[in-house]
């Protein structure tokens, strides 16, 4: 089992709502690698071309102006099965709908404020990543406490 990379965005309302810290601190704590991390401002243009595959829908010009109202913070996280363990951890999109537990569930209230954007699959996250990253920004490190995250066999 190989080791895979996921790309997240803590959205404009974590940094507004001081949350920035809790939410690290669960990928911490579950044992995810943060190979790159960086605060930006998102600009329309970038919007629109993450956001893409949503343009025809009504609530489109509400969410880029919500994603460019405050700087969000940009990362990418590695772990086994990272893609999909990631979108475990944020919870349903509606965040009223999300499990007590999760980020959204226990953070949010909303489908558009809700803390967190994470890679929908493998392919996506690979296409996240380099729109976001240049591979400079990207660290390889290796995790003193790694022995204590996975077996052998599953990483
Ligand atoms: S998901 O989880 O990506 O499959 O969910 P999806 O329903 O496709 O939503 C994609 C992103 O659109 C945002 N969204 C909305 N924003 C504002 N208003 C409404 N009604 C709304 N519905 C969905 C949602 O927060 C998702 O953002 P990201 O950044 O992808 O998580």
């Amino acid at each position: 089992m190989a080791l895979e990379r996921t790309f997240v965005i803590l959205k404009p309302d974590a940094l507004q709502r001081g949350l920035i810290g809790k939410v690290i601190s669960r990928f911490e704590e579950r044992g995810l690698k943060i190979v790159a991390d960086k605060m930006g401002r998102m600009e329309k243009r970038m919007c629109d071309e993450h956001y893409s595959h949503l343009k025809d829908k009504q609530f489109f010009t509400r969410l880029v102006s919500f994603m460019t109202s405050a700087p969000v913070i940009y990362m990418v996280l590695e772990g086994a099965e990272a893609v999909e363990m990631l979108r475990g951890m944020c919870g349903a999109t509606n965040a009223r709908k999300a499990a007590v537990g999760t980020i959204r569930g226990d953070f949010a209230l909303s489908t558009q404020c809700n803390i967190i954007h994470a890679s929908d699959s493998k392919e996506t996250a690979e296409k996240e990543v380099a729109r976001f990253f240049s591979k400079e920004e990207i660290f390889e490190w290796v995790p003193s406490f790694e022995k204590f995250i996975y077996a052998d066999d599953e990483k």
